[in-house]
């Protein structure tokens, strides 16, 4: 194992205005408790850190949607965030916010800092604000037209179609969230970390001495360098932050970006007093978990900041993970397309080790990935159930059934009871090296590889069979399948604490130490183990089907949103409106077209006549159903002849976004031929 005195682990603060999903999971959260759980079993001095960004303007935007305080914002999101980060055993050593008070302390004593070492550039530039709303647009409160890729709903920070970051100016178009208002241009000072200083240093830093850094990190990081830094505004002009700590200024704040960071400083001062060791030590290793969006700020941004105020260590890795998708479409919190945590928890409760495990085995570490819930399905099935739940089940049961559940005696070990022995340490050893290298989705292949051994072990050895002659030799296959049980439930850890538990209780096993994995001794002859019950449960279509429904719901719910109605057509005279002939009639005959998908032939009484409108509507009734029905008909457009049918009219129709189709007729009952008009 790698030789450190102490780690400092952070997993990047979610911004509190939304819930935690399955991409924050996958791509940050799980890999980090992974990595903690495993250092605090290997008796490691680690603490893990994490706690809610409460600032930003998707914060304050939300607020105002609302017609609410910003701070009822954060309050909802960060109360329960940190109560699902604890549901799912996510075991942050604090989960703090940057609305604290020892937050507001920290950040601005930091900037201060800075700014009395004359570490910023102070600059007067023209913004964009608002008069109407009499407000600089900082960040998200502008939307425009991207300059490179034409998107028209690109942010003054970003464009998320073509994933450029832009400044306000760059925007064709600019128009205020607030208002909608065209903005006007005004001038406004700020201050400036000058990143262009810093890039010597940080050039050579990682893309000389952390060569081991993930590709897609020290790829981000390559093109930041090769476009060349830029100073970078550190303040703005907003009223939700933390005020600029210079006399005289008022209505400014720290830019999140600057604020936000910090935050694990603060939060690690609000765990101990000792924070110190943690963050100024050279001899401790900070690791900093994040997604790949947060690339820059973590890379150069925050490692900037930190080498100019001095006393800091810099991050000793940051592997950031790429992004997961659902179902084949990106994750996003505005158009609710997310499996949300909150409601993950209320829907599967007892099987929060099946979400951990499905993120991790699928999490995207070197590409983005797709979450399906059929795979979810799937791997707890065929995984969860089928191996490692069965080689236990068989391992308890079959001891209860041959020895009273009491641990029996190796008599003798066969060749190969010695190799699969020997084989749990092999395993070990590659689990280490994976978590070391931040390779989680092969650890945990790697720590399931032990229950495949397990049931290896048991259909080669067959005990079933083997008890009705040679008992002894049942009894070193049990205590053998037992050991390997007992390694188990620290191998999996991890990855599963509360299976990890279960097992633990089943098997009447207190040790949580890293070592003793690959021992055959844990459990020790006589050892009484408890009655058990099934470590994981098969998952029903049905509860996968409840999933997947309400995902197209959601589907169904954007698109109904998201549909843009065609603008109104050219004016025609009244004139032109009188010459059409509508009445109301009803149907009287109606039938499926043969051989066509949407065509039914209907027979209308007009109350002048009776005669024949084909009409395509067969996808959204039954012919059958429709007769008798009272519809307005268009009678004087020109015949048709359609698949060899005269077609004498048209029945009106209203269609949705969606393109379905409901009957246009008088709402009461009125005789045939009355005119429409
Ligand atoms: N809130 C940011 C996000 O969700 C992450 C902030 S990480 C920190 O993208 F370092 F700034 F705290
Ligand atoms: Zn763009």
């Amino acid at each position: 194992m790698e030789n450190i005195k102490r780690y400092l682990i952070t997993s990047a603060l979610p911004y509190a205005n939304g819930p935690i999903h399955i991409g924050h999971l996958a791509g940050v959260y799980i890999p980090s408790d992974i990595y903690t759980r495993y250092f605090r079993l290997r008796g490691k001095d680690v603490i893990s850190i994490c706690g809610s960004d409460e600032h930003g303007v998707p914060i304050t935007l939300k607020a105002r949607q609302e017609g609410v305080h910003p701070q009822d914002i954060v309050d909802k999101f960060h109360f329960l965030n940190k109560d699902s980060f604890e549901k799912l055993g996510i075991a942050f050593d604090i989960y703090s916010r940057t609305s604290s008070e020892i937050h507001y302390e920290t950040a601005s004593e930091f900037f201060k800092t800075l700014y009395d070492k004359g570490e910023f550039i102070e600059k007067t530039s023209e913004q964009y604000y608002d008069k109407e709303a009499g407000q600089f647009l900082a960040d998200r409160y502008i939307t425009g037209t991207c300059p490179h890729c034409g998107n028209e709903n690109a942010y003054g920070d970003q464009c998320e179609n073509c994933g450029t970051s832009l400044s306000p100016t760059e925007l064709i178009n600019p128009k205020s969230k607030i208002s909608g208002s065209k903005p006007v241009l005004k001038n406004t000072k700020h201050w400036y970390l000058p990143l262009d200083r810093y890039a010597p240093f940080l050039k050579k830093w990682i893309l000389e001495d952390h060569k081991d850094w993930k590709i897609n990190v020290y790829g981000q990081c390559k093109s930041w360098f090769d476009h060349g830094l830029q100073p970078r505004a550190v303040s703005r002009d907003l009223d939700w932050g933390v005020p600029v700590p210079i006399d005289g200024i008022k209505g400014k704040v720290l830019y999140v970006w600057f604020d936000a960071p910090i935050g694990y400083i603060s939060a690690t001062k609000e765990l101990t007093k000792d924070w110190e060791k943690y963050w100024k030590d050279p001899e401790t290793k900070l690791v900093h978990f994040i997604g790949k969006d947060n690339i820059v700020f973590h890379c150069i941004m925050f490692p900037a900041m930190l080498k100019a105020e001095g006393t800091y260590i810099l991050p000793d890795n940051v592997p950031a993970n790429e992004f997961l998708n659902l179902e084949g479409d990106k994750i996003s919190t505005s158009r609710n397309w997310a499996v949300w945590l909150h409601e993950y928890l209320e829907d599967f409760q007892g099987k929060e080790d099946v979400l951990r495990y499905v993120l991790c085995a699928n999490a995207p570490e070197t590409k983005d990935n797709d979450f399906t819930w059929k795979d979810f399905q799937t791997r707890n099935n065929n995984e969860l159930v089928a191996i490692l739940g069965n080689f236990v089940n068989r391992t308890l049961v079959l001891t209860q059934k041959y020895f009273g559940g009491k641990v029996p005696r190796i008599t003798e070990l066969a060749p190969y009871d010695k190799k699969t022995l020997e084989e749990i340490s092999r395993i070990k050893s590659k689990v280490e090296y994976s978590l070391e290298n931040y390779r989680f989705r092969e650890a945990l292949k790697e720590a399931m590889d032990i229950a495949r051994l397990g049931n290896k072990y048991l259909a080669d050895t067959e005990p079933w069979k083997v008890i009705k002659s040679n008992e002894n030799r049942v009894k070193t296959i049990m205590n053998i399948s037992l050991q390997i049980t007992a390694n188990l439930t620290i191998l999996l850890e991890p990855f599963l604490p509360f299976t990890s538990e279960k097992l633990r209780n089943f098997i009447n096993f207190t040790a949580r130490d890293w070592e003793f994995i690959g021992r055959n001794d844990l459990l020790t002859v006589g050892h009484q183990i408890n009655k058990s019950s099934l470590l994981f449960e098969k998952i029903e279509d049905e509860a996968i089907e409840k999933q997947i429904n309400k995902l197209q719901e959601t589907k169904k719910e954007n698109k109904e949103m998201e549909y843009v109605f065609p603008p109104q057509k050219e004016n025609i005279s009244f004139d032109e409106f009188t010459r059409l002939d509508i009445r109301s009639g009803i149907i009287v005959e109606a039938e499926k077209v043969p051989k066509t998908q949407k065509l039914i032939k209907l027979k209308i009484d007009t109350g002048l006549d009776q005669r024949t409108v084909v009409s395509g509507i067969a996808e959204f009734f039954e012919a059958k159903n429709i007769i008798g029905k009272q519809v307005s008909v268009v009678l004087n457009l020109a015949p048709r002849t359609i698949k060899g049918i005269e077609s004498n009219g048209m029945i009106l129709m209203a269609e949705d976004p969606e393109g379905k189709l409901v009957f246009v007729s008088p709402v009461e009952k009125i005789r045939n031929g009355s005119e429409i008009k």
